[in-house]
This record gives structure tokens, sequence and C-alpha cells, in this order.
């Protein structure tokens, strides 16, 4: 069932769709069979394929790099003397990894190219590859600088050069999101392609490209700008404490077009292919509830390839202001041969035509409108390639969905918006409406009444499954002790669930057990399965690849796969898509993400949660919402408009909810005007809940904070996450011991938190429990199909994780380990005096000196194999106890050796007690 090869191929097939193709003069690329290539640029040689952080600790079977793939492929001569050059100069200048969490560099230093071997291979070969690569990811932004957005002087030099004396030259980027692209018009290379991060079928999927196997059909999701200060928000990125969003809803082509269309180097949407296509037949409908589109697709070249289609609106400036384009659809044909035709339609629902109305100047407020005037209707293959397809028109505004403001800024700002100059729009600002109701008013009337409790009445949650008793009768039964430890989540590598997962969820004490609530696992995510002790797993291309395939289908495919993966693993949930929207190129996570758009990540995030769903499982859609920036994420306050949250920010999530059956979701590390996330009531239940519907359950981002209006951020504040129902915090080492001193119970006291709140939380939690395979497992009730992948052996097995030990009769060896500082690779050996069994349990002391939510694992080798890995945070500078189990038997007599492996950790002592009492 888990078939690796037709995984591989998908995966494949998304990277080639994935390119996007910029610039292809000359027919520079495919690369003509039996074709010579010369390729330049040292990070051929160390493909990302993927960004860092949470979401890229993918450990995969293999890589295949573009190089690999190219020196794998017959129809290719590679110059061999170009690559002894690099591999000769890479033997001094080795890869540098930096010292882990969110220290590695964003790019590896280039080799400085003499202009004599790139003359000699110029005479060799025909055609020069020229690989630039950038990493980025959780913890630490790109920066505009050198190394990172900017290409260094050392890559210019090798573009120089190698366009000099080149005619063909192409010019793979291998990034995880859009970078400066000036150096475009000064070197003038004749074809640029955007590779992305393509996890480990990257380089068979480029190859498939460069080849000519798969035609160009990726288009871009975020616009690219002449300049990094072109970007609307580019002046108040990566600020400490506040980030004012005065663009408002004028984020990416919704700016450009509207604002600075001079600006633009390459548009939203666009990308090349090998062949031509027309577009005619164009059929527009509106029955006054939606559009339909349908638009016949020609392929008029000599290639076959696909094309996506693009619906864009122009809706009338109104009293609201609106951006000139937005799009409202898309869709990509199959692959038409040449001559061949399709035709596609794209629907749109009015609901997401319309505007957010957020100050009253429609005489609407707190209401999606669409106000009065011409709405007019552009198909193409880019924003600025598209032309006018239809129209209707609105005589009188009319209110779509009325509701009631929420999420309301507090701090007075001015935003943009487009004024009617003499003959174009022109950037203006007024000031954004405040809060105007009383937020703790709007809480405490809500609140739900308490369920009487009635005592263990015997009933398991089975029972409430199968209909036998109501959740509320359930619940009931359990003491707000019981509750406030289902509402804590343990991690990251609980043994709880499959070793080396970021979370565990439900059920975790004996206690817990018993009412028969089963144990959940989720991890990371978004492009594969982290498992920290080493399991393999397969490694996905990156949220910005696979957006700009287009191509819902096969998103929806590959992730049926990884649905499958997940059931094998025993991994209930993945920890993403991340569908935060691009607001500045320079997020260090825009990797995990898609695009600019919120239609486009809607509709990606929608394709891969039908994928994991036709397998029981599910994706987390997080970052919810705005988490727009890594620099200070845990601090810095993003003050938006309602309009443009509601427009912008939560419009992807609104989709995934409604269109896609979302039922997890994650809050963000920060907060929004002024409240964390994981306590933000208007968020998490006025509009999850109340507006949307929303019935599955929010977990918190790993040891978050939250706060109460007014009051800094922290993670004990757990009274105000449930209040608003962020249902279960994540994560505690230890659920039952409160671990993280959190402040859930003592809230009962005062009117900061209700029993209610506490058992609407749990009910959440539980409903989504028994709609996960986890539930199944308890019950043993799996179907043979998913039991069956457990034993499978096709080299994705788990590795053997619990090794037999043995202690001493006194069950306690203390062990002196020396301090070792940063890059501690330390260990002890001990002579087992005598049999045990069961579980032991090994303390460490430990501390660590980083980022605040760094994630700094730590592996604990158990003669040469790794057992455990424990994760400290950024937090933990003080000296730390952590514990873990290990479960089995040793044979007595023997001497065993333990090793710990770590970056920037400091080990104090070691403690190793026996038979633990855990069940
Ligand atoms: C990240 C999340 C991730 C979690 C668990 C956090 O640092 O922000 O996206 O899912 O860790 O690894």
């Amino acid at each position: 069932m888990l078939d690796m090869e037709r995984y591989a191929c998908l995966a494949r097939q998304a990277v080639a769709e994935g390119c996007v193709l910029l610039k292809n003069d000359e027919n520079t690329l495919p690369i003509r069979k039996g074709g010579k290539v010369a390729s330049f640029g040292r990070s051929q040689f160390n493909y990302y394929k993927s960004g860092t952080g949470s979401g890229g600790k993918v450990n995969t079977a293999y890589v295949v790099s573009v190089l690999d793939a190219l020196q794998g492929c017959k129809d290719i001569v590679m110059n061999e003397t170009v690559f002894t050059v690099y591999e000769k100069w890479l033997e001094e200048h080795p890869f540098d990894e930096g010292k882990g969490w969110a220290t590695e560099p964003w790019c590896q230093e280039e080799m400085p190219l003499s202009e004599e071997v790139v003359k000699e291979a110029a005479l060799e070969s025909e055609i020069a590859l020229v690989t630039i690569a950038r990493t980025a990811g959780e913890a630490r932004d790109n920066s505009a600088t050198e190394g990172s957005f900017l290409l260094t002087k050392e890559e210019e030099q090798m573009l120089e050069l190698v366009c000099r004396y080149f005619t063909k030259t192409a010019v793979l980027l291998n990034t995880g999101n859009i970078i400066d692209m000036k150096w475009v018009e000064k070197y003038n290379p004749s074809a640029v392609l955007y590779i992305w991060q393509g996890g480990q079928e990257g380089g068979n999927g480029v190859l498939d490209v460069l080849t000519g196997k798969v035609s160009p059909c990726g288009k871009l999701t975020d616009t690219i700008a002449k300049d990094y200060l072109d970007y609307p928000s580019a002046e108040k990125f990566g600020n400490d404490d506040q980030n004012i969003y005065a663009e408002d809803i004028y984020i990416g082509y919704r700016y450009f077009e509207t604002f600075a269309k001079e600006k633009v180097l390459y548009p939203f949407g666009y990308g090349l292919s090998y062949t031509k296509f027309a577009l005619d037949d164009i059929d527009f409908m509106w029955d006054g509830e939606r559009i339909l589109v349908s638009v016949k697709v020609t392929n008029c070249g000599n290639a076959a390839g696909k094309e996506v289609v693009q619906l864009y609106m122009e809706a009338p400036q109104g009293a609201l202001g609106k951006p000139v384009r937005v799009l409202c659809g898309f869709a990509k044909t199959r692959e038409l041969l040449p001559g061949e035709s399709e035709t596609v339609t794209i629907t749109c629902d009015r609901y997401y035509l319309a505007s957010y109305d957020d100050s009253g100047v429609t005489g609407h407020l707190s209401a999606y409108v669409l106000e009065a005037g011409e709405y007019h209707f552009y198909a193409g293959t880019d924003v600025r390639n598209a032309s006018r397809v239809g129209m209707f028109e609105i005589e009188k505004t009319l209110v779509i969905e009325q509701h009631t403001a929420a999420l309301s800024p507090t701090v007075a700002f001015d935003r943009l918006y487009p004024q009617m100059g003499k003959e174009a729009l022109a950037p203006s600002y007024q000031p954004t409406p405040t809060r105007n109701y009383d937020l703790w008013e709007r809480i405490v009337s809500a609140r739900p009444a308490e369920i009487p409790y009635t005592g263990d009445k015997g009933y398991k949650l089975v029972d409430v499954r199968n209909g036998k008793v109501s959740m509320q009768e359930f619940v009931a039964q359990m003491t707000k002790e019981e509750i406030s430890v289902l509402l804590r989540g343990e991690g990251m590598c609980s043994l709880k669930v499959t070793p080396g997962t970021g979370g565990a969820f439900g059920g975790l004490t004996k206690r817990l057990k018993e009412f028969g609530i089963p144990v959940g696992c989720c991890t990371d995510g978004p492009s594969g399965l982290r498992m920290d002790v080493g399991t393999i797993a397969f490694s996905l291309p990156n949220g910005t690849c696979l957006a700009s395939s287009y191509n819902e289908a096969l998103s929806e495919e590959l992730f049926e796969m990884l649905g499958i993966e997940l059931r094998k693993n025993k991994v209930d949930i993945l920890l993403g898509p991340g569908m935060n929207i691009h607001r500045n190129p320079l997020n260090g996570r825009n990797f995990e993400y898609f695009s600019e758009d919120p239609i486009v990540t809607g509709k990606m995030t929608c394709a891969q949660l039908r994928g994991m769903h036709k397998h029981h499982v599910t994706g987390t859609i997080k970052h919810f919402i705005a988490q727009n920036q890594e620099h200070r994420r845990t601090f810095v306050n993003g003050v938006i408009s309602e309009r443009a949250i509601r427009e912008l920010y939560l419009k992807g999530f609104e989709i995934a909810v409604k269109e896609g059956g979302a039922y997890s979701i994650m809050s963000t590390y920060g907060p929004i005007n002024g409240l964390y996330t994981a306590s933000n009531y208007d968020l998490l239940t006025h509009i999850l809940r109340k507006e949307w519907g929303y019935e599955g359950f929010v977990m918190s981002d790993w040891w978050s904070k939250g706060n109460e209006e007014g009051c800094e951020g922290c993670k004990q504040e757990m009274a105000a996450m449930v209040r608003s129902q962020n249902d279960i915090y994540m994560v505690a080492n230890n659920s039952e011991k409160n671990s993280n001193n959190d402040n859930m119970l003592a809230a009962l006291e005062s009117d900061k938190l209700t029993i209610g709140e506490m058992q609407r939380c749990a009910s959440n939690l539980l409903r989504t429990l028994m709609r996960i395979p986890a539930m199944e497992r308890l019950l043993g009730e799996e179907e043979e199909c998913y039991r069956e992948l457990y034993s499978i052996d096709d080299g994705y097995e788990p590795l053997e994780h619990y090794t037999y030990i043995d202690l001493t009769q006194t069950g306690v060896i203390p062990a002196e380990l020396i301090s070792t500082g940063a890059g501690c690779n330390t260990g002890f050996e001990l002579e087992l005096p005598d049999s045990l069994n069961r579980i032991v349990e090994l303390t460490l002391r430990a501390r660590t000196a980083a980022d605040q939510v760094a994630q700094i694992p730590m592996f604990v080798y158990y003669n040469g194999v790794m057992v455990q890995s424990i994760i400290l945070t950024g937090a933990d500078t003080e000296w730390k106890t952590v514990s873990f189990l290990m479960q089995g038997l040793h044979k007595v007599g023997t001497t065993v050796e333990f090793r710990f492996a770590a970056d920037g950790i400091e080990l104090g002592s070691c403690i190793l007690k026996k038979e633990m009492d855990y069940e």
C-alpha cells in the first residue's frame, strides 16, 4: 500500500511542475539530447532539499541533488574539467553546517572562479548551468544583504564570467523563496529557472525540466519586485516589538498592480513554458451567486505541456477602495500535446469577491459587501497577461454576510488606500478603525454552562462514538483536575507515542486511559514526517514549490501517500501545512508556506488535506494567524486592521476550514493586536467557531505564550488560552505534574476561567480524538490494510528504539559528567550488576543558551544506538532536570555505554533510576 516508487514519482512530478521558468532566450532550455553541459556554482554540491528548523528535520533515505541527476543522465555530457576544479576546491572548503537551530549560514562560500576555467569550458560545452542556493528557516529570517536575499560578490563574479563566455547560460535557483533578481538584467543569463527546494526527489524533478521531459508549467506565487524596498511591508518588517501592517490589504500583486506596476520585474502568476498556448472560446457566467468562467486552452507550440489559467477580478473602487486585481481562482490543464485543447472552468462564490467593511464607510459596518459598480474579470496566464472576459454590475451595494467586529486593532495607525488621482490611483493613508467593543463583556456573556460533575459512571469514549452517551455525559464524569491534565499535551519525543515525534495528546495518564481516551500523536510537517530518533521518512518538496505547480490534483495524490506514511508510523496528525501569507520575501519560513495570495494558499491546503483525509489522518493548518516574521516571533505584536485580517490573513484558513474540512489548527507564537493568538478569544472562538462553525481542535505552538489583555505573554497563562478555546497546550514534559506550572486550576478561583470553559476544550479535543486513527488503535479496530503497514520491511521501518537496560540493586547510579559546553559529545560506561526489567528513568541536568523557542535536540546513544532525543529550548538557560523513560531488560554483568551528543547544550549530571511505575 505504501508504494515508495509511486511516492517518488509523484514527488518528482511535483518538483518538475513547481519549477518556474522566468527567462528562456533562444530556447536555451531544454538541453538537447547529447548536449554538453558545464555546471558552475559550489551549491550544485550541496543541494538544499528544504529550509531549516522544524519544517526541515526529515531524515531521508536519500536526496537526489540536481548534480546527481545530471550525472546519472545518459543524454547529457557533463564537463569533467569544471567538475574536478570544484571538487578540489571543496576539499578545503567543506559544507558549513553552522551550529544547529537557526545558526546555519543561509548560503555557502562560493568558489572564486578563474577566467581560464570558464573560457576553456565554453570551448568544450555549449551550455552552462549556474546554481545559486539559499536556505533559511525557523527562528531567523533572511536579510536584505549579500548572502541572503542578495547575491554575494563571488556569485556575481561567477555570473559575470559565465555569461561573458557562454551564449547559453541557465541559472538554477535552489531557494526556499524568491530572492533579489537585479542580476538578471545586469548579466543577462539566457535562462533563469526557480527550482526551489524539492525534497528528496528534487534533482530528478529538475532534470525532467532541464531535459524537456516535462515542459515547465510552474507559475510564481509571489511578485518579484525590482528591489527589496519596493515591497510595501519592507519598512516595518523585522521590528523587535511592534509591526504595523500599514500596507493593509495591499500585499504582493494587490499592491503592485494598484500602485506600482513599474516596480515589478516578474508579475504574480508568471512562468514560461517550452510550448505556447492560446486561450479562446471564453465563456463567462454570473448568476448572482457565483461566477463561472470556462476557457479553451490550445497548445499551439511544438512541445507537450500544461498551462495554468488564472482568473482575476477588478472590483469597483467604491467607498472602501480595492486592489485593481484580486485572484478569484485558477485551473491547470492536463498535459496537452501540440495541437490539443482542453476547456477548463473556474468558479468563484460571490463571498470571495466581497470586501469587508471595518469602518462603516459603505453604510454596512462589519459586513462583507459587494459595493455598487462594475466588476470586471480577466483571464490569462499571469496577473499582467490577463484579458477581460466578462463583467457584472451591482446596482446597489449588496451585503453578503453581516458579522460583528472582531480582532480589531487597539493601536491607532494610518493605513494605505487608493485615492483617485488625475489619471491613476495614488497611494494615500487614512486612519484605521480601532476596537470599539468590550472584549471582556463579549467573553463573559457567552460563557458555556458548567456540566455538573457526576463522578465516574463507567462510560468510555467509545460509548460517545457509538451514540450510547452524549459528550456531555462523558465529560461530566471527569474532575477538573483530570480535565486539566487532558488539556496539556506532552513532548517533544514523548515515549507514549511514536519515538521522536513532536507531541502526544489525549489519554496520557493511567487515569485518563481508564476513560478509554486514546493517545494521539502529531509531528512536523509540513514537508514530510519529522522523527527525531532518526526514523527515515519521505521528504517532500517545500510549500512554495508545491504551490508554484498550481496543481491541486497532484498535491492531493502526493499527500495521499503522506497519509499512508503517517498511518504506517502511527502518527495521527501532521503539523502542517504551513499557510501563512508571504507578506515579505525575507520571512525565514516562507519556504514552508505557499504564496502572497490567500486563494492559492487556501486551495493548496485543501488539496493536501483531501489527500491525507483519504487515510483518516489529517494536517494541522498553521500558524493561525499572521506569523509573518521569525525575528522575535514570541514578542513582536502585529498591528493589523480587521479588514486586512479578514481579507488576507484569515482567508486561506477560512477556505481550509470551510472547503477543506480542516479539523486541527495550531495557533502562533506571537500576538496580534495585543493578544497572543493562543489566548485570542476573537480569533479562536468568535471567528473560528462562531462564524465558521469549526468543530475540530486548536493546539498551541510548542511552549508558546498566552496573555491577558495588557499583560505580557507567558506560557503559564493557560487560563486565557482555555477560555479562548486554544484547546490543548503543547507541550509539557509531564501533564499530570503540571510541569509548566500553568495557572489553569488556580484560575478557577477567579473569574478568569470556568469549569465550563475547561469542559468545552475537553469536548473539542475528545471529538477530535474520536476521528483520528488513535481511537481505532486503542480499540484494536484498525483496518487490515493499515495494520499490514507496520510490518512491511521496505527500508522505511522505524529504527529499534528501545534497547534493553539493566540497573543496580540500589536503583540509582549517579554519573558525574563534565560540563562540555557547546557541541557536547560526552558519556559514561557502567557495568550492570543485576538484572532488571520494565522501565527505567534516566535523569539529566542540562542547560542551553539560545533563542527562546529554539529546539535543541540532544541525542542519547546506548551502546552506539540512538535511543532517545531530548529537546531543550533556548529558554532553558538555568540548570534543568530532564527525565525520560527507557523500556527493557539487559543481561547482567555487561558493560553498557551511554553517550550524549548535542550542539549548544551543557550537561551537568546524569542519574539512572530503576523500574519506574508507569503504565
Ligand atoms: C514550530 C511549529 C512546529 C513545532 C513542533 C515550532 O517551533 O513553530 O511549526 O510544528 O515547533 O516542532
